[in-house]
């Protein structure tokens, strides 16, 4: 099966951003992770990340043209501000996991509504780095 992890702003800082939020684990140390749990699956794997929306939705689109089977995305801070990315994921029609390290039910008021997640087929958050594993394995499901 053919998976794309789209990962949005800030998230290259991870280790050094907020820990007592996001851990103290790495970006680096998160790749590694998910490499390393597809290895003996039948998977085909690519990890994106980027800080720019616009090019956020540039992956999803090119996500069509490279049949892409499945999509785990963290839009980070873009989870509750684009339409752009809910759009993109609505167009390209592959099947979306959306995916927070935090728990967002327990934050700020302005982190409770998520557009992206209105065209996800399934939202896993505050699971840390495991839920991107969760993801992986709920579209593992849909084959
Ligand atoms: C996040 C939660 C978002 O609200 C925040 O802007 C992030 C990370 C998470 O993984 O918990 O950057 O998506």
């Amino acid at each position: 099966m053919k998976l794309l992890v789209i990962n949005g702003p800030n998230l290259n800082f991870l280790g050094i951003r907020e820990p007592e939020v996001y851990g103290t684990a790495t970006y680096q140390d998160l790749c590694d992770l998910i490499t390393n749990y597809v290895e003996n699956k039948d998977v085909e794997l690519e990890i994106f990340q980027s800080n720019h929306e616009g090019d956020l939705v540039d992956c999803i689109q090119q996500a069509y043209y490279d049949k892409v089977e499945g999509i785990i995305i963290n839009p980070a801070a873009y989870t509750h501000t684009s339409i752009a990315l809910l759009d993109a994921l609505k167009s390209v029609m592959i099947p979306a996991v959306e995916v927070h390290i935090s728990d967002l039910t327990k934050r700020e008021d302005f982190r409770q509504i998520s557009y992206v997640g209105m065209a996800a087929k399934k939202t896993i958050k505050g699971h840390g780095f495991n839920g991107y594993l969760e993801a992986i394995d709920y579209l593992l499901t849909l084959k």
